[in-house]
């Protein structure tokens, strides 16, 4: 079988890449923009850097800024009227994962309103068209949404979260520029940060990975494990090598899937707004206990990307063991809790978490195959 990259048609990299937007714009002949962004975003004016140059081009827009931490179906379905409403025709997403997600889920409800219910775009979506152009401007340095194909919704109603997977919804254009992340406070620096590492490994060690999807995963870990504090720190480089690790990360892991550590962070977003970083940091260091016996020799590479010395001489075990305290003392370092039950999770929900978990669209990707029954001893250990 052959394997298939899908990525944006143009990306930026690197302190300045916003300075592009207008001319993307322009010889794209786009007329109106609806930003779809949060308020959290407009209140540290850090929409402002990107509105000033829209105004310093004359260039027209609205802005959309009610998303929320981890969007809704009622928060979509808003959008899309709101979209309509404002005789624009491309979107600029400026965010983290959930104003970036939510402009994927509007674009494509717009180009194909069949799907307006939006529950219905769960999973592999057969939309017909391509989504209302997007440029995604991330502000956080972990997720990814500006280069993959995948986007999360959460149903407040059923308390569940559900993966969209479409090649119809990646932006054509993203502007990742360290600068637009600054503004992180230290702790959602450290978790968006987990995510990105989380993206790395898993899609590193899923079950479609391949030769090129390897090299993208294996260099997303070096550049994330080697910046990560400094970015928590907010210094130059950190910033500069997370903005790149984590977007290379997600070249990688949008064509190929990720595995359980997601499909276990999904649900605790679902029931107690647990930031999807923090969900994926906790349970990350049990998933890979459980699924070192199938991986191969991945973990030596794992722990080498991650700066452990002298991993040709250890025994398979050694470096599996060496992996994992490597992922232990980062998470650790950055401030990161150790067990689920210091971030609010409840006991007595960890039966009904690992049936969600098991059916999430991450689950088939693990590398080893798991029932509920494993995934609920997982939550066991990491409580
Ligand atoms: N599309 C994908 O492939 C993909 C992958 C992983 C996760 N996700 C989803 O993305 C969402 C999480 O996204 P996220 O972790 O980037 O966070 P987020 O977008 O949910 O933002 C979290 C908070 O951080 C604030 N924030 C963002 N950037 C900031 C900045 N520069 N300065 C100050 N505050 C800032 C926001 O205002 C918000 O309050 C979840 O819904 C998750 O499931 C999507
Ligand atoms: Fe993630």
């Amino acid at each position: 079988m052959a394997n298939r990259i899908i990525l944006n048609e143009t990306s930026y990299h690197g302190a300045g890449a916003i300075g592009h937007l207008v001319d993307e714009v322009r010889s794209r002949q786009f007329k109106k923009a609806f930003v779809v962004t949060d308020k959290e975003l407009v209140k540290f004016n850090v929409v402002e850097k990107v509105t000033r140059l829209l105004d310093e081009a004359g260039l027209p827009y609205e802005i959309f800024d009610e998303v929320k931490a981890n969007p809704s179906v009622e928060v979509i379905k808003q959008g899309v009227a709101k979209f309509k409403a404002s005789g624009a025709d491309y979107l600029i997403a400026i965010g983290g994962g959930s104003p970036i997600d939510s402009s994927k889920a509007i674009g494509i409800i717009i180009d194909n309103p069949e799907f307006s219910d939006v529950l219905s775009l769960e999973g592999v979506a057969p939309t017909r068209n391509k989504c209302v152009p997007i440029i995604a401007i991330p502000t956080t340095a972990g997720t990814a949404a500006e280069v993959t194909i995948n986007y999360v919704i959460t149903d407040e109603e059923k308390k569940r979260k559900f993966v969209c997977v479409d090649v119809h919804d990646v932006p054509i254009v993203a502007l990742v520029d360290p600068e637009m992340m600054e503004s992180m406070p230290k702790g959602l620096t450290a978790a968006t940060g987990m995510d990105a590492l989380t993206h790395a490994i898993e899609g590193y060690t899923t079950k479609a990975a391949w030769a090129l999807t390897d090299a993208l995963h294996l260099e997303a870990i070096r550049l994330i494990s080697s910046s990560l504090r400094g970015a928590v720190e907010n210094t130059k480089e950190g910033r500069e090598g997370m903005a790149l690790g984590q977007y290379v990360a997600g070249m990688g892991f949008s064509n190929v899937g990720l595995g359980i550590v997601h499909s276990m962070a999904h649900p605790l977003s679902a029931y107690y707004d647990t930031p999807h970083g923090i969900a994926n940091a906790v349970l990350l260091p049990y998933v890979l206990a459980f699924n070192a016996r199938a991986t191969g020799e991945k973990f030596r590479e794992i722990a080498r990307a991650m700066g452990v010395k002298g991993v040709d001489d250890m025994s398979q075990e050694e470096y599996r063991q060496a992996a994992i305290d490597a992922v232990k003392q980062l998470s650790h370092d950055v401030g990161i809790p150790e067990k689920l039950h210091m971030i609010g999770v409840k006991e007595e929900d960890l039966v009904s978490l690992s049936q969600d978990a098991l059916k999430d669209v991450c689950t088939g990707g693990n590398p080893r195959d798991c029932t509920a029954e494993e995934i609920l001893e997982i939550y066991k250990t990491a409580f």
